[in-house]
């Protein structure tokens, strides 16, 4: 048994689409959650860039005494997990994109042509592709980047004809041109549009790796036994900008959880901690 709380990070907002799910399989589990509101997005910033603001972000969830760090973010996830299982060989730390590429081939034939979505980094490393295929050569898998997915669910434009156009934009082409008939939700943010994609492609089965991720979670607990024995939550949610934004999509995301009681919002600016 271990009572200390699980870190979160994502490079935003994104990364809060797994606290819902993680809440309902994880009740008794203490969160600490930080999103780099003040440097969001990384999915076109240099892998350079995005590696040092990701130790960083470790190295605060570290100093909180977390006793496992989940990477919600897949830009993140497809470039830093090596480095981060590096820096802290004796904390548990679980990337988003594995726990994804299983439910892809568990729940695919190898006739399915499935597609990937996600930011340009993520998209450029290949890692859904190469992780997915190496478990199952026969599945046929595509990748496109959606670089203006991001910015407009971070302004809140979701239900809306320009969120909408965005998709068909990006996503029309690819889809018929593959026959895609699995897409993954391949960036943290994406679950924000997933009816919007299910109305637009209805015969498209979705995998959210935002929920993937914690059946990861919950092995990795069980087979190290630290699973939290306390039922009081005290979530905090750490921003290194604590925006409007920040707060209303804690908000949205949270609504119908009955967990905002619960929820307490602290302004961090990482850089001084
Ligand atoms: N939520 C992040 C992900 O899953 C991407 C957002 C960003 O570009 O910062 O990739």
């Amino acid at each position: 048994m271990d009572n200390r709380p699980i870190g979160f990070f994502d490079s935003g907002l994104g990364g809060l689409t797994s606290i819902p799910p993680m809440m309902k399989k994880l009740p008794n589990e203490k969160i600490i959650y930080f999103g780099d509101t003040a440097r969001t997005p990384y999915g076109s910033k240099a892998v350079s860039t995005i590696r040092s603001f990701s130790k960083q972000i470790a190295d605060f969830l570290v100093k909180q005494d977390v006793k496992m760090i989940v990477i919600a973010c897949n830009t993140v996830s497809s470039t830093c997990l090596d480095d981060l299982n590096e820096m802290y060989p004796d904390i548990p730390i679980v990337g988003i994109i594995e726990p994804a590429a299983d439910k892809v081939v568990r729940s695919c034939s190898e006739d399915s042509q499935v597609g990937i979505i996600g930011t340009k980094v993520t998209i450029s490393t290949h890692a859904y592709k190469t992780m997915i295929e190496a478990r199952d050569p026969d599945i046929n898998v595509f990748e496109t980047a959606c670089p203006a997915f991001v910015p407009l669910i971070e302004e809140g434009i979701i239900a809306s004809d320009i969120m909408d156009l965005t998709i068909h934009h990006y996503m029309d082409d690819f889809v018929m041109e593959n026959r895609i008939d699995t897409l993954v939700l391949g960036c943290t943010h994406y679950p924000l549009i997933r009816s919007n994609i299910e109305r637009i492609y209805p015969d498209i089965k979705l995998i959210n790796p935002s929920e993937e991720i914690i059946s990861s979670i919950d092995a990795i607990l069980t087979e190290r036994d630290m699973h939290s024995g306390e039922s009081v939550i005290k979530n905090v949610f750490y921003a290194s900008d604590l925006s409007e934004n920040f707060i209303n999509m804690i908000d949205a995301i949270m609504k119908g959880s009955g967990v905002d009681a619960n929820v307490k919002f602290i302004n961090l600016e990482i850089n001084q901690v």
